[in-house]
């Protein structure tokens, strides 16, 4: 059977991460948990998100995968260095990746980060970015009502546009060049967020940038999925499945086999 790499977001985000993947590597099984009856992390503790990390983690560990993919920021941001100490395989983050991307793109090294309340009071972009450029400036805003938004399926309309532009109106101004998602939910927004940024903001996205981290530490390993694989993907979802599975077909533009999870103890903390 095809060792997969496993990807895990709160909700419905990492599916931006997954379809990158897919496209770069379409050989390899995905596994999926977005752990949609919790969403969203952002305004949650640290301690409860490590917490549900590592539930997800267990989870997804007894299906054997080759990999796991931390494709949320806000878990990235707390509990990628918890998750790399208790497993044997790789654990990947999106927030370096990102960090990467725009470090690359920027001209004018001011550098626009938006996130959950979770990534942007954890600093870990900032310390990402100025570890790889120490004289960047870093404008960052967190923006907790984007998250429901994207889970609610509601891309684009009035009501989208208008909790966009409010919530990104004070950091509308200045040298900034490149506006960094830090959620992985934001490339659902992704033209929303340009319109209200303008044109002279690229929106750099840490998907494509993972995709390639993921690649190479499959072909360092020697663990690339042969020519000859056709992947069978499998999705996992705790909250409503019909609605996650709405949002994955529309956005992976495919069919999903989707598998309902019910946690012990449900929606524990919320
Ligand atoms: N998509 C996640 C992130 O990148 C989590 C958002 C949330 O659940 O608040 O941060």
């Amino acid at each position: 059977m095809q060792q997969a790499i496993a990807v895990l977001d709160s909700g419905v985000g990492g599916l931006t991460v997954v379809k990158e993947v897919m496209r770069q590597l379409p050989r390899e099984k995905i596994l999926y948990l977005g752990d949609t009856a919790r969403t969203p992390y952002g305004p949650r503790p640290a301690e409860e998100v490590i917490r549900f990390t590592r539930e997800i983690v267990d989870y997804l560990l007894q299906y054997q995968p080759k990999m796991i993919v931390i494709a949320c920021n806000t878990a990235t941001a707390v509990a990628l260095q918890d998750i790399r100490s208790r497993v044997s395989i790789p654990v990947v983050g999106v927030i370096n990746p990102g960090a990467r991307a725009a470090i690359g793109r920027s001209k004018t090294g001011v550098i626009g980060v938006i996130g959950t309340e979770g990534t942007i009071k954890s600093g870990a972009y900032e310390h990402a970015l100025r570890r790889l450029s120490p004289r960047l400036e870093v404008i960052t805003k967190a923006c907790p009502d984007f998250v429901p938004l994207v889970e609610d399926g509601n891309f684009r309309s009035e009501e989208t546009y208008r909790v966009v532009s409010s919530a990104l109106e004070s950091i509308k101004q200045g040298a900034m060049d490149c506006l960094i998602l830090g959620c992985t939910h934001y490339p659902f927004l992704a033209e929303t967020i340009s319109e209200v940024m303008g044109p002279e903001v690229g929106l750099i996205s840490s998907a494509e940038e993972t995709a390639r981290e993921i690649s190479t530490i499959l072909h360092e390993n020697n663990q690339l999925a042969g020519r000859d694989e056709v992947p069978i993907h499998q999705f996992f979802c705790s909250g409503d499945p019909r609605k996650f599975q709405e949002i994955a077909q529309s956005w992976l533009g495919e069919h999903i086999r989707l598998t309902p999870v019910v946690w012990r103890v449900p929606n524990i903390g919320a």
